[in-house]
């Protein structure tokens, strides 16, 4: 069975979360420094979160799927249940349960928070908006790395190794996220203002740090444990439902794996230089 020890080669974990919690450090300079970090780092999810129901449904196109058990062939393709397990990870991006609105309108009020924490006026949010070219060539690199072929096994599954690291590691740079960022500042004036504010939604009340707690903390298990271990289970229906050996489906999984620490890496290295580079430019 394929698990994540497979992939050490691939992914150095501890220096992963190295790298996210140094950028969450710097981001807690000061209320304005938070909302820059926080508004890269909503930028940079948004592609996650659409990419991944446009890879299930590809999986589910696919004819390469077949159960090797079923004693008719003309009946034995299951992609859609492979596809399946991709997909349950896009689930509470579209809709969250408690407040039946999509993940992405929780991170926007949380936004919306930092911004009224940090006294930003909306030309000012706007500028922040349009900046940062420098996330574009991440994000294109975030959808390619998505992408598969629905007749091409060696692209889905590097596909697919892309979403398990994803969704894997998710749950770190969220539960890092919460507590370097809110934790360690619980007493803080920020820790006070969060504690205090309230996001409204028809379906119910949160708090504005929802969002980051929902993915799951150091203490509680989030969403990301389900969707890691679907997206695992979708490895391991590949080396059940293909002509791919074992070995095989983890060397191609494993690029997926190399090109999402890449491309983490170098988000959280950017951010961090961009939240310094803004904060020295203020004091100068
Ligand atoms: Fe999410
Ligand atoms: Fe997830």
């Amino acid at each position: 069975m394929i698990t994540l020890d497979d992939f050490q080669p691939w992914l150095d974990i501890d220096s992963l979360n190295h790298v996210m919690a140094e950028a969450c450090r710097e981001a807690t300079a000061s209320p304005k420094a938070l909302y820059l970090f926080m508004q890269r780092y909503v930028r940079y999810g948004r592609n996650f979160s659409f990419a991944v129901p446009i890879l299930s449904g590809i999986i589910g196109s696919s004819h390469l799927f077949q159960d090797p058990t079923h004693p008719i062939p003309a009946h034995a393709e299951r992609s859609m249940d492979l596809g399946a397990k991709i997909f349950t990870a896009a689930v509470e991006e579209f809709i969250d349960p408690r407040t039946n609105v999509s993940h992405r309108t929780l991170s926007y009020g949380l936004l919306d928070k930092l911004a009224e924490y940090a006294n930003l006026p909306n030309a000012e949010i706007q500028e922040i908006s349009q900046s940062g070219a420098w996330l574009s060539s991440l994000l294109k690199q975030v959808q390619i790395a998505y992408q598969g072929q629905p007749d091409d096994l060696e692209s889905l599954v590097r596909a697919i190794g892309f979403h398990v690291a994803t969704e894997t590691v998710g749950d770190n740079e969220f539960s890092i996220i919460n507590s370097v960022i809110f934790s360690q500042q619980r007493d803080r004036s920020f820790g006070q203002f969060i504690r205090n504010s309230k996001l409204n939604f028809p379906q119910g009340t949160v708090s504005p740090w929802y969002w980051i707690v929902v993915h799951g903390t150091l203490d509680t298990k989030g969403v990301e444990q389900r969707h890691s271990a679907d997206a695992f289970s979708a490895l391991n229906d590949v080396v059940q439902y293909s002509s791919a050996s074992e070995t095989q489906v983890i060397e191609w999984a494993g690029q997926g794996f190399a090109e999402f620490a890449h491309i983490q890496t170098t988000f959280f290295e950017q951010v961090q230089r961009e939240v310094r580079n803004s904060m020295t430019a203020l004091a100068a």
